[in-house]
């Protein structure tokens, strides 16, 4: 559980397949009592409307209810929609204090972009500040299969220090849902924040 003064975790949602990951994500943290700032990229709508035939606002406050409702957490933690396009916002800078940056699912355009060091949204300036800042920056690429620019793209990033946690679940935890396989990947992710939030089961040895 965060304490009070705990700075807030920077949510950065991409138009990669998977937004399952993002919805299961907030719903823990916030269930949590985590203080989020999300930022979902421009390709983001066109993703909702394809995998689940949803509209998302993007006028701030609208965007807050709508993410609270898909997760279904409607009161806990603290939820900060920004728009795609505002370089301007606090998560834009670095004196704005976070406890890192995770980019859930994260496309192969996205990665080339951070990549690159190319900030051309929000979401990819705040990542660069987590860069240039040497924060946490855990990446959850989405992709199959990965060509040699997307692996090229990755290593450079994990070089720059950036945690690539490919959306891979593990078998040995027996999972019977769709939910098994998502959450195992989401706990996975915010264990580099050593957030332990995502009840799974974690291997315990023979
Ligand atoms: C339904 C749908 C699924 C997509 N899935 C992926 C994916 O899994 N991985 C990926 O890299 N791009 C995927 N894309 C393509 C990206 O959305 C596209 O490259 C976009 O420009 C990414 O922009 P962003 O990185 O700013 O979100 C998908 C697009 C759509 C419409």
């Amino acid at each position: 559980m965060p304490d009070s003064s705990s700075a807030p975790l920077i949510l950065g949602v991409t138009g990669a397949s998977g937004l399952i990951y993002a919805v299961r994500a907030l719903r823990f943290l916030l269930a949590a009592d985590y203080a989020i700032e999300l930022v979902a990229s421009k390709a983001v709508y066109m993703v909702w409307q394809a995998e689940q035939d949803r509209r998302m606002p993007a006028e701030p406050v609208q965007q807050e209810h709508f993410w609270r409702s898909q997760a279904g957490v409607e009161a806990a933690g603290k939820l900060t929609c920004h728009p795609w396009s505002d370089v301007g916002a606090n998560i834009a800078s670095g004196s704005y204090r976070t406890l890192g940056m995770l980019v859930l699912p994260c496309s192969m355009s996205t990665v080339a972009k951070l990549a690159t060091g190319l900030s051309s949204d929000l979401l990819e300036r705040a990542a660069d500040v987590q860069l240039k800042e040497g924060r946490k920056l855990v990446l959850v690429p989405r992709e199959t299969p990965f060509s040699l620019i997307h692996l090229r793209n990755l290593t450079t990033l994990a070089e720059a220090g950036a945690r690539i946690v490919p959306a891979i679940p593990a078998w040995y935890h027996h999972p019977q849902t769709i939910e098994d396989l998502v959450d195992f990947v989401v706990a996975r992710a915010l264990d580099q924040f050593a957030i332990d939030c995502v009840p799974i089961q974690r291997w315990q040895g023979h």
